[in-house]
């Protein structure tokens, strides 16, 4: 197993350390796993000028699967677009062709109390968000900021292919078919064109999975209903940007943004592993941020890129048990539980394996 290890920028380098202990723990053990640290995002920009320099283009290329910490920051803000660190992000999202991005979204019954929603709507919850990720108005043409008649204009173009929804739509469906036999699909027919494409090739492509049940959601109303009745969904499938903002939304329902981790993968399971969360900057550096996202990241690597399901399961019973004797970060802490650092909670999960 070659992976690449980026940690990228703000909480990045705390979080993916803890995770890389996970793998150093399974190369003692005698897994063939072979790490290799490179730069993505602001981290690149620092010291080679761009967010995703040749070298690590070549990293990615040669690695079978890589982990990603976080990219971005405020340092960056002030720079061209084109050499921000989150364009490092989407850049070699697109290189990979890493178009379907998994973002389970399953609370551990010990976070019943730590979500801001009452224990009885989110207990028992398990999600699939299945986000496209290399189309949509993240990468439609033309995009810009222009003067015309004296003032300017902001503009991007929400664009997508049928082939691009159909392939998603197929991932959609088989995951669906692995899970409990519903999809849910949600787009904003009712406004845009670009959805109503997006509705009509997901009715299409419905046609060869008989057996799974397939709904449509608005956006919006899904975006109440997660908070309304998040058990309804089983598998729910969108665009980049809906889907981008929709999982950060479920997140919560889990207890926090630290707790989720995804997939990003390719036709053939290459695949860049990220907690869904970002750099964290207002916590960065001071060795407090949930490192539970980028460990249950490993546990998908293992999974869905190498066919490991005894390394996943291990990964994701030994966070179980954490949590179960009662480790949290700050971000799911309650009274009567045990505050413990990001490096503190890495130690606990590599206690448990
Ligand atoms: P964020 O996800 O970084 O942070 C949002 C809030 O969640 C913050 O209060 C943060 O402290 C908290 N949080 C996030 N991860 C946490 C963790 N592991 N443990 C505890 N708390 C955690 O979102 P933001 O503040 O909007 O963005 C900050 C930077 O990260 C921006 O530059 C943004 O572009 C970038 N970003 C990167 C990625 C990525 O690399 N995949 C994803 C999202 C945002
Ligand atoms: C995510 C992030 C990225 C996205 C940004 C940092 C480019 O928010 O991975 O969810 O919007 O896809
Ligand atoms: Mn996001």
């Amino acid at each position: 197993m070659k992976i690449a290890l980026l940690a990228g920028d703000g909480i990045g380098s705390e979080i993916v350390a803890q995770a890389e202990r996970v793998l150093r723990f399974f190369i003692e053990e005698g897994q063939k796993i072979e790490i290799e640290p490179g730069l993505l995002g602001g981290c690149a920009v620092d010291a080679c000028g761009e967010p995703f320099p040749p070298a690590t283009q070549q990293l990615a290329a040669d690695a079978d699967a890589l982990l990603l910490g976080a990219v971005g920051g405020p340092r960056y803000d002030l720079l061209p677009r084109e050499k921000r660190p989150e364009q490092g992000l989407l850049s070699i999202r697109k290189a990979l062709n890493l178009f379907a991005n998994f973002r389970p979204v399953m609370l551990f019954p010990e976070l019943a109390n730590a979500s801001t929603l009452k224990a009885e709507v989110v207990s028992g919850l398990d999600i699939l968000i299945v986000r496209e990720l290399t189309g949509d108005i993240y990468f439609g043409q033309p995009r810009g900021i222009e003067i015309r008649e004296g003032q300017r204009f902001g503009f991007n173009t929400m664009i997508y292919s049928e082939s691009e929804i159909a392939r998603i739509a197929h991932v959609a469906f088989q995951a669906a078919r692995r899970r409990n036999g519903r999809l849910c699909s949600i787009d904003k027919m009712n406004v845009l064109e670009c959805t109503q494409l997006w509705r009509d090739v997901v009715i299409e492509t419905a046609e060869i999975y008989p057996d799974v049940t397939l709904s449509h959601m608005l956006v919006d109303n899904a975006a109440m209903q997660l908070v309304r009745d998040p058990k309804q969904f089983d598998v729910m499938v969108t665009g980049n940007i809906f889907g981008d903002i929709l999982s950060d939304e479920a997140s919560m329902l889990t207890g926090s943004i630290g707790m989720l981790p995804s997939a990003s993968l390719d036709e053939n399971n290459k695949g860049l592993y990220e907690p869904i969360h970002g750099s964290a900057p207002d916590i960065a550096d001071k060795n407090i941020a949930n490192p539970l996202a980028t460990i249950l990241s490993v546990a998908m690597m293992m999974r869905y890129s190498f066919s490991e399901e005894q390394l996943a399961v291990r990964i994701e019973r030994a966070v179980r048990q954490v949590l179960a004797e009662g480790y949290r970060t700050a971000d799911i802490f309650e009274t009567g539980m045990r505050k413990v650092s990001t490096t503190e909670m890495g130690d606990a999960v590599l206690s448990y394996l």
